[in-house]
């Protein structure tokens, strides 16, 4: 196909893209895996978690993750932005990044003045608590088309952006796949027909279950879910990306209890009496629960298990502890308010320390351990990829809905396509009224019909409902949960506690607190953060690298030559909401 020609189709597309929308059947689901993959072939154990994905003519290989906040997606190229002061070399960064793209060296990327001359989203959040400089990436970023193809999809040809300003420190990692309510991949796959409606579904898998064969890949499922993955009833609650709700995922949902399983039986909960704790699902972070400090404290007075400090590994922020110590062996259970009960198990709970060294390679220690539950303070709380170890999350965009289920870890599988409601009329994107023979979608997507054709979750679940009665008494719990850690927190204050001795490499880093991580996210809240020295610190708590500049040579560690107070007068800044 001449440029010219693809041009033209692509020009059309984006012209047409949502149109089209209505037009497909609805019936068609792909299942993407989530897995180990060898980022760096010729480094065997360079190992990163996430969906293998190609990109470009030709093909180049990469990893991506799904990432609900965002309508575009990113992909980096060899100008990747990682943080110095915990990512110690390139290489590190290339790994943790999921491979380079060198769209110098690919025949279809074509470039545009910016993603929205490419087809782009017009809109990103800048919801506090999300990255820092979400809503910059789209005027700032390298824009261009190109070919791309999740898993085992066929290639689509999609928008995409280039980063060239640092905006999530990679603690996340990874390519972003922006799964958010107009993201440019859904469209393009809903237009291509390789999927019948805008609905995303994720199980994590499970890792480090002590035997490859427990081991479990886990999946996105595009257009529809799994059911084989999932126990029991559901519980759907609305979509709801403003800014009041303080989460930028647009999926909130309150813990209103979280117990301690003993071994013998015995639950104790950690949660004071009558509080909740209003958490946002962020799939893409790197821990189960972003937790009120205090919560984290309790959790280790429970198990009786003594902190050494803070991970600074892929689990940034987790705390650790020396295996030959008091290890806690039982699970934690995660009461929720319309509930649902996500019990997660020791194993996924409590890792190895797991890290990329500056070779390449991903280096598994079994000690320190590591409790994947890391303290916030000022940052909301969330749920993260780990929580999906253990529960099932599926976002529809056509019904502006997400459901949960607890999760089934099989390897079995049995996609149901969820298919557009006649109801439906998201974002003017079905053109208004007109817009739908296909609507109703009956589903003949294989031995899963009956379900299908039944299910496209408009409606709200009774659970809903409740949950959302629930939420008055919730909001009163969390007030009182809120006044709780202020006073825990005052007392809190006296006791500094050791930090963990600095890794061997890092010279110059004191972890500080072991008990509290700080994103450099927002300005509001500076405090402990693993991997940032005290004199880092006094400089607002942000270093950043040079800018234009991610990547360094010789493993060296640069020292930050930039720092919030200097970005924020380049104009650099305006994403931090606070
Ligand atoms: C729906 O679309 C898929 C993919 O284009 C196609 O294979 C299938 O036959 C269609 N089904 C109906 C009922 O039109
Ligand atoms: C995506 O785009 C839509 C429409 O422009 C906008 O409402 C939404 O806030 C954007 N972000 C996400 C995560 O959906
Ligand atoms: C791709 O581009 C990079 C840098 O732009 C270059 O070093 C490399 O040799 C190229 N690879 C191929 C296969 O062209
Ligand atoms: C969604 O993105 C497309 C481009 O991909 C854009 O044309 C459209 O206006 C966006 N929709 C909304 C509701 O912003
Ligand atoms: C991918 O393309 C092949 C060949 O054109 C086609 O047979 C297959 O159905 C497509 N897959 C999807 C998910 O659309
Ligand atoms: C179970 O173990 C916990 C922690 O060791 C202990 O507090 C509790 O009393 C035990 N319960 C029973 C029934 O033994
Ligand atoms: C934890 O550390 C404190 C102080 O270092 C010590 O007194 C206590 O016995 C330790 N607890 C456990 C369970 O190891
Ligand atoms: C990288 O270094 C670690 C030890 O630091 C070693 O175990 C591993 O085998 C090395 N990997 C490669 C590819 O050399
Ligand atoms: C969720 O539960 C409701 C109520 O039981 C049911 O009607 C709906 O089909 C379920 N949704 C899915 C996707 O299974």
């Amino acid at each position: 196909m001449s440029t010219l020609m693809r041009t033209l189709l692509i020009t059309l597309w984006a012209g047409r893209a949502l149109g089209a929308v209505c037009n497909s059947n609805g019936t068609s689901v792909i299942a993407l895996p989530i897995t180990d993959i060898a980022v760096d072939p010729s480094i065997p154990d360079s190992l990163m978690r996430g969906i293998p994905s190609r990109i470009g003519t030709p093909p180049q290989h990469i990893v991506v993750l799904p990432w609900p906040d965002l309508n575009n997606t990113y992909i980096y190229d060899q100008e990747a932005y990682c943080d110095p002061s915990i990512i110690w070399n390139d290489k590190i960064c290339e790994i943790r990044r999921g491979g380079y793209f060198y769209e110098a060296n690919s025949t279809s990327f074509t470039k545009y003045s910016d993603l929205v001359a490419s087809g782009g989203a017009t809109q990103e959040l800048g919801t506090r608590g999300a990255e820092l400089g979400v809503p910059k990436l789209l005027s700032t970023s390298l824009a261009g088309t190109e070919r791309f193809a999740a898993g085992t999809s066929n290639f689509t040809t999609m928008p995409i952006g280039i980063p060239r300003m640092r905006w999530d420190n990679g603690y996340t990692i990874l390519h972003a796949l922006g799964l958010g309510s107009n993201s440019t991949y859904l469209n393009a796959l809903v237009e291509s027909q390789q999927i019948g409606s805008r609905v995303w579904s994720i199980f994590w898998g499970r890792m480090w279950t002590g035997s490859a064969a427990t081991d479990l890949d886990g999946s996105v499922v595009l257009g529809g879910y799994d059911q084989e993955k999932v126990i029991g009833r559901n519980v759907t609650q609305p979509l709801d990306y403003s800014e009041e709700t303080g989460c930028w995922t647009g999926m909130k949902v309150t813990v209103s209890n979280v117990l301690v399983n003993f071994r013998n039986g015995t639950d104790y909960s950690i949660m004071p009496r009558n509080s909740a704790v209003e958490c946002c699902i962020v799939p893409q972070r790197q821990l189960v629960w972003e937790a009120p400090v205090d919560m984290v404290d309790a959790f280790e007075r429970a198990t009786q298990m003594n902190s050494t400090g803070l991970s600074y590994g892929l689990h940034w922020g987790a705390r650790q502890y020396d295996a030959s110590g008091n290890i806690f062996d039982g699970d934690v259970t995660f009461v929720l308010s319309s509930g649902l009960q996500i019990r997660v198990p020791n194993n996924q709970l409590i890792t190895p320390f797991v890290e990329v060294d500056r070779n390449g390679s991903r280096l598994v220690h079994q000690s320190p351990k590591e409790l994947l539950m890391g303290g916030v303070s000022d940052n909301p709380t969330t749920l993260g990829r780990y929580f999906f170890t253990a529960a099932y999350l599926m976002v529809d965009h056509e019904a502006h809905t997400f459901t949960m289920w607890q999760a089934n870890p099989t390897t079995k599988s049995n996609l149901v396509p969820v298919a557009r409601t006649s109801t439906d009329n998201a974002d003017g994107a079905c053109g208004g009224d007109s817009g739908g023979t296909g609507d109703t979608g009956v589903a003949n997507g294989g031995d899963s019909a009956g379900e299908a054709a039944s299910k496209a979750s408009s409606s709200i679940s009774a659970g809903a409902v409740a949950g959302a009665a629930v939420g008055g008494v919730a909001a009163l719990g969390a007030l009182a949960a809120l006044i709780f850690i202020l006073l825990r927190r005052k007392k809190k204050r006296a006791m500094v506690t050791s930090g963990q001795p600095p890794p061997a490499d890092a010279s110059g880093v004191n972890p500080g607190e072991p008990d509290e991580i700080y994103y450099k996210t927002d300005m509001s809240g500076i405090h402990e953060m693993p991997g940032i020295s005290d004199s880092h610190r006094e400089l607002h708590g942000v270093s950043v690298a040079p800018l234009g500049n991610g990547a360094w040579a010789n493993g060296e560690r640069p020292r930050p030559s930039f720092t919030a107070y200097e970005l924020e007068a380049a104009g650099l800044s305006s994403g931090y909401r606070t």
